[in-house]
């Protein structure tokens, strides 16, 4: 049981004990119910603390029960809170650290609250894409207020607690205690002191009225559509509020299961609740124990001070780790040192930096031109041309000076990780660290795992990646690693369909209205044309039979290689982003189809979407088969958080799933026969074709 009870004096304790944040799993339950029945049947016991052991409160619902049916077994929730208020014997919550979700509901289902400063109170579930599910929509508007409370259930922040008691009219904290060290004390003193005062208070009875509540709720269903676009929860938090001042207690709490059981089924929530797991399922790596020991890492280096050198290097500074930079000539040195200090100098204005933040971050950068200087970081990054031969000099100079133990990594976003290990002495030390542009500001790290890598380098990169706020996912080594071999077809089907009938505008339009951050057009203007240009010539050697639109080589021939030229696919005026489509480009197009002899023909939106997602699915499929990726759930994580693939769809193979792997597959057979596409690649991976069959998923 992971609930303790013990007897102090005229009152019980029950304190959770289900580390690390008394998540309410089924045996927490058991053991508050079974504690109150105790208290109550003690003739001894006048009243009764309930509190959490550990760093804790409560956090709420305990993640390892999620979607298993232990979550609902009796007593739930609900019933718990229920037997609380239903004690003959006053409760008393004693909250402290954390008390979110489920946890500040059954709190606000005891009789007395006393809180200690600094607690982290919250109810997270519309991050979910859910609503409270167990009373707090109709409970924390009677003891907070309708506003503050509303405030709290639709952005699902944490409010500290000594803010909240300083609510006017709150009834949220009874008492604040002096400080956590004495909270226990004060809970024990202050249930010594309510233990005959009848009847017992229920936040259930207390009124919830807004003087002005039609105009409010309609101020508030404004602001909130406003805000959550694509996500029906935050308005689904209004209608709850308001149901709590508009209907009775029990009347309410129906509204709120019913909005509450809807919402689990949404496509939306769905999304969330597979990205929340997601994102904790990716730090995991199969075969690398969670107790693997990590190297300890002080002090970096990164070699070159490029677009990507210093956007790493500034992650690094931000997190309060030193660096130092290195390049072959000073004024690459001062160019770079001066764009980390001019992208500096621009957060300080904005205000989103302080002066004082900002001299103490560069005062953690140093620069040298001597590999010399490198040889007591504890890592390396290196960020020079994308070339083999540079890299193997600048490996092989790492061998000789990096001390023994050091991690050494490379950016690169095409070469073979193994080939680049085989450089030094110590491959077992050498792994990918792939960032994406610009490295300061994208969440994505594909961590590369080399055919050589130690498991305890693995398990130290995705430990320090934790500490510079990275989401990292594990790649097999192969060409283009997880995001960039799925976009290589992605990007074709967006070639075919210029050459089908499309214009790059009607693409660009169709993918962003299913939600992508930019088409795929607009996304080559900003990453620049000319790279996929330099990796097509390379495919049509090594791959001739391999299908490509000539449509894009045409335009960079032009020298039109995106935002960098001011001109690409669209026209750019300089100092801003906005795609203005271009006639000679869209003339451009046509003539190569005419060339080709083909009749253009009207494309639908929704093939336009299709052609492109289930291009990504069918590669993914194969990177999952090929173990480059080890779970479906960590290709979901690149593209969402490198990609711009819309969260409420939870990325591409979560949408697939949730489309039906059977109906991808039927689209894909369709997309075979048509003549102007690829019928070599729609032929459903082996996987894919296994899943839909069996009428299984990937997630
Ligand atoms: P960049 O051209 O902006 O910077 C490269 C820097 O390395 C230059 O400042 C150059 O002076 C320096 N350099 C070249 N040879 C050197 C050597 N032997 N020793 C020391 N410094 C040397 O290139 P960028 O874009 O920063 O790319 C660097 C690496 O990052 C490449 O491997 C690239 O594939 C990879 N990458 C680039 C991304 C991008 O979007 N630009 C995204 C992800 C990875």
């Amino acid at each position: 049981m992971t609930a303790k009870y013990e007897v102090h004096g005229s009152v019980a304790v029950i304190t959770m004990n289900n580390p690390p944040v008394n998540g309410l799993g089924h045996s927490t339950r058991v053991g508050i119910t079974d504690g109150l029945q105790k208290a109550n049947a003690d003739a001894a016991v006048k009243s009764i603390v309930l509190t959490g052991g550990g760093k804790a409160f409560s956090g709420g619902a305990d993640i390892k029960e999620f979607g298993s049916p232990k979550a609902l077994a009796e007593p739930n929730l609900l019933s718990v809170i229920l037997a609380v208020e239903n004690s003959s014997k006053p409760v008393v919550a004693a909250v402290h650290s954390v008390c979110m979700g489920g946890g500040l509901e059954l709190a606000l289902g005891c009789h007395y609250r006393i809180a200690a400063p600094g607690c982290s109170v919250a109810l997270p579930e519309v991050k979910l894409g859910l609503i409270p599910g167990a009373g707090g929509t109709q409970r924390l508007p009677r003891a907070l207020g309708v506003e503050p409370a509303l405030n709290m259930i639709v952005s699902g922040e944490p409010v500290k607690s000594e803010l909240l008691a300083q609510i006017p009219g709150q009834k949220l904290f009874d008492k604040m205690a002096a400080s956590a060290e004495s909270l226990a004390e004060e809970a024990l003193a202050y249930a010594q002191a309510v233990s005959d005062t009848r009847p017992l208070p229920l936040v259930r009875n207390l009124p919830c009225k807004h003087p002005n509540g039609d105009a409010y709720f309609q101020f508030a269903r404004n602001m909130v559509k406003g805000m959550a676009k694509n996500f029906p929860a935050p308005g689904k938090c209004v209608d709850a509020v308001e149901s709590a001042t508009k209907k009775k207690f029990d009347d309410g709490m129906a509204f709120e299961r019913e909005i509450f059981t809807a919402l689990m089924f949404t496509p939306e929530s769905r999304a969330l609740r597979h990205i929340f797991m997601a994102e904790r399922a990716a730090s995991k790596i199969p075969d690398v124990p969670e107790d693997t020991p990590k190297r300890d890492i002080q002090s970096i280096a990164v070699i070159g001070a490029g677009t990507m050198g210093g956007g790493i290097a500034m992650n690094f500074l931000n997190a309060g780790i030193p660096v130092k930079m290195l390049e072959m000539k000073q004024e690459a040195l001062d160019k770079g040192l001066a764009t980390i200090r001019k992208n500096y100098e621009a957060q300080v204005k904005k205000g989103k930096l302080k002066q004082d933040k900002y001299e103490q971050r560069m005062g953690l950068l140093s620069t040298t031109l001597s590999y010399d200087d490198l040889k007591d970081a504890d890592m390396v990054i290196e960020a020079v041309f994308e070339e083999m031969g540079v890299k193997e000099k600048v490996f092989k100079e790492l061998d000789r000076v990096m001390k023994p133990g050091a991690i050494l990594a490379s950016n690169t976003s095409t070469l073979d990780v193994n080939k680049i290990a085989s450089f030094t002495k110590r491959p077992q030390d050498v792994v990918g660290m792939h960032f994406f542009s610009p490295a300061n500001v994208m969440k994505l790290l594909e961590v590369i795992r080399g055919e050589k890598t130690a498991k305890d380098v693995l398990a130290t990169v995705m430990a320090v990646s934790k500490k510079i706020r990275k989401t990292a996912v594990v790649s097999g080594v192969c060409d283009g690693f997880i995001g960039n071999r799925m976009i290589e077809q992605y990007g074709r089907q967006g070639g075919f369909l210029l050459d089908e009938g499309c214009t790059p505008a009607q693409v660009d339009k169709a993918m962003e209205k299913f939600g992508m951050a930019m088409g795929p057009f607009r996304m080559g203007d900003l990453a620049g044309n000319d790279i996929g240009w330099a990796i097509r010539k390379r495919r049509y050697q090594e791959k001739p039979d391999m299908k490509y639109s000539k449509t894009a080589d045409l335009l960079c021939e032009k020298g039109r290689f995106g935002q960098k030229t001011g001109a690409g696919w669209y026209d750019y005026v300089p100092g801003k982003r906005d795609a203005i489509p271009n006639a000679d480009v869209v003339k451009m197009i046509e003539d190569h189809r005419a060339s080709l002899g083909i009749t253009p023909r009207k494309i639908s939106d929704e093939e336009i979407v299709q052609r492109l997602v289930y291009a990504l699915v069918n590669e993914a499929a194969h990177i999952l088969e090929e173990g480059i990726a080890s779970k479906a759930s960590d290709i979901d994580m690149v593209y969402l958080m490198g990609y711009g693939f819309p969260i409420y769809r939870g990325g591409p193979m979560n949408y697939a799933d949730q489309v039906g792997l059977f109906n991808v597959v039927q689209s894909m057979k369709r997309f075979a026969q048509n003549p102007l596409d690829d019928a070599k690649f729609w032929q459903p991976a082996p996987l894919l074709a296994r899943l839909a069959a069996e009428g299984k998923t990937f997630n």
